[in-house]
């Protein structure tokens, strides 16, 4: 029971005749990764009586007579492919190092010792090859969860991945890395790769965003703030996009916008809290620091007690005030005539006798500078009287 089969007899013949002329191609699509090794399943049946004389793959499917290129001659294919088949029923084949370019279908062609004994499975085996590439979300602000991908531009079966971040391994093992909550902790440079295969995909940046973050205030000079020297406060934080204004506040007034604010000639009223508010699309953070300005005694005055009539033989006490900031470390008490002291200490007493008649004077210090203040006493007709002068 022979067939003679001839190019004239059409295909729906062969296929329903006896014995089956047939190429079975198991799986019929493989998704591979790029540069890796396929393994083209592959079965064919033909009638009995027939001797294979020749087996080969090619990427083309040929009608009638014509014979498809064999792809082992091919120079694009001939150190990549193995045939693993054999000349009666297996005709599985192994591409390695698959690229893109050999993205197509795939048809393996035998030939028996009749000339017209010949056969092409029709279907194919269609290969895709893809690479991987990490997809991530447009903006990551800190506390999102976010999915990195690593996508594919077909579907792998039941590989196992690895991802990387700063080329480290991470533990996850699926297709999406889920990161729960970022922080700028988990920025980085992401990549993936499957497990066992040398392609991994290029890395890529996961950027977190972030509204400002431990804001300082720093003051140039560093150091104690002198009356009339210049400062310059600077704010910085830590911010992704940078910060993009800064606000700076003395109470609730607004004092600048730039990144530093500088007081040229600080006086003592320029005491007090200086706030910085520096904005990103994300949020402010609010600084702050404190200014002390430093300053000699001013505003020194002497009064005296009991303040209203003098009487000699009464104890009067004269007290020195003033304001400076440190506070007056030592007041010194001098009178008129003389070149030492004749007290010190906030306060001076002494008794009034026909002697006690001039000038006291109260001399404030402290580290800064020193100034004065004077009283006088002085017997007018029957009257004890004082006067009281600010000295520069
Ligand atoms: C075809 O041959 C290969 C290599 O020897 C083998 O791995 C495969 O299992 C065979 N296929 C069938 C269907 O026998
Ligand atoms: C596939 O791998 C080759 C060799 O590493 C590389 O040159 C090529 O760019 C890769 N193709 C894709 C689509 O990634
Ligand atoms: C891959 O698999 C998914 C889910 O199983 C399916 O929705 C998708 O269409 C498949 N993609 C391709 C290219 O086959
Ligand atoms: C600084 O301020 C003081 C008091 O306001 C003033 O007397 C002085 O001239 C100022 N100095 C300068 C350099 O502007
Ligand atoms: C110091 O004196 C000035 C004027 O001489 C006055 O304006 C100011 O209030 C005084 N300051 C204090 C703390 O007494
Ligand atoms: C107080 O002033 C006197 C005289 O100027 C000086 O000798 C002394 O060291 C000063 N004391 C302090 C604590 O500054």
């Amino acid at each position: 029971m022979s067939v003679q089969i001839t190019s004239a007899i059409p295909l729906v013949f062969l296929i329903i005749s006896e014995g089956g002329w047939n190429v079975n191609y198991s799986p019929k699509s493989i998704c591979a990764l790029n540069v890796s090794t396929v393994t083209m399943g592959c079965t064919y049946t033909y009638p009995s009586g027939y001797v294979i004389v020749k087996t080969l793959w090619s990427t083309e499917l040929v009608e009638g007579n014509q014979e498809p290129s064999d792809i082992s001659l091919d120079a694009e294919y001939r150190d990549r492919v193995e045939y693993l088949g054999d000349k009666q029923s297996n005709c599985t084949l192994i591409l390695r190092d698959v690229t893109e370019q050999d993205q197509r279908k795939y048809y393996f062609r035998f030939i028996t010792n009749t000339a017209t004994g010949k056969w092409q499975g029709q279907d194919g085996v269609q290969l895709f090859v893809t690479d991987l590439q990490v997809e991530t979300p447009e903006e990551v602000v800190e506390g999102d969860d976010v999915t990195l991908t690593c996508k594919t531009t077909c579907n792998l079966t039941g590989p196992s991945y690895i991802w990387y971040k700063n080329g480290v391994s991470l533990s996850s093992t699926t297709k999406a890395l889920n990161l729960k909550t970022v922080s700028s902790e988990h920025a980085g440079s992401y990549s993936c790769a499957v497990l066992g295969q040398s392609h991994s995909s290029s890395a890529v940046i996961l950027d977190v965003r972030y509204a400002p973050k431990r804001a300082s205030v720093s003051i140039t000079p560093s150091g104690e703030i002198v009356e009339g020297s210049s400062v310059t406060l600077t704010c910085s934080s830590d911010a992704n996009p940078p910060v993009q204004s800064y606000n700076w506040y003395k109470e609730k007034t607004l004092l600048g916008k730039e990144n530093t604010y500088i007081i040229p000639n600080i006086s003592s009223e320029d005491s007090g809290e200086y706030k910085c508010k520096s904005t990103n699309q994300h949020g402010s953070k609010y600084s702050s620091v404190i200014l002390n300005v430093m300053y000699p005694p001013k505003n020194v005055s002497v009064s005296i007690s009991p303040s209203g009539e003098i009487v000699e033989g009464s104890s009067v006490t004269l007290t020195c005030s003033s304001d400076a900031n440190p506070p007056v470390q030592n007041y010194t008490w001098f009178k008129e005539g003389g070149t030492s002291p004749v007290g010190s200490g906030q306060t001076y007493s002494f008794t009034i006798s026909s002697s006690s008649s001039g000038w006291y004077y109260c001399v404030a210090q402290n580290k800064y500078g020193s100034h004065s203040s004077a009283l006088s006493v002085i017997l007018k007709g029957e009257k004890w009287v004082y006067t009281i002068m600010e000295l520069d």
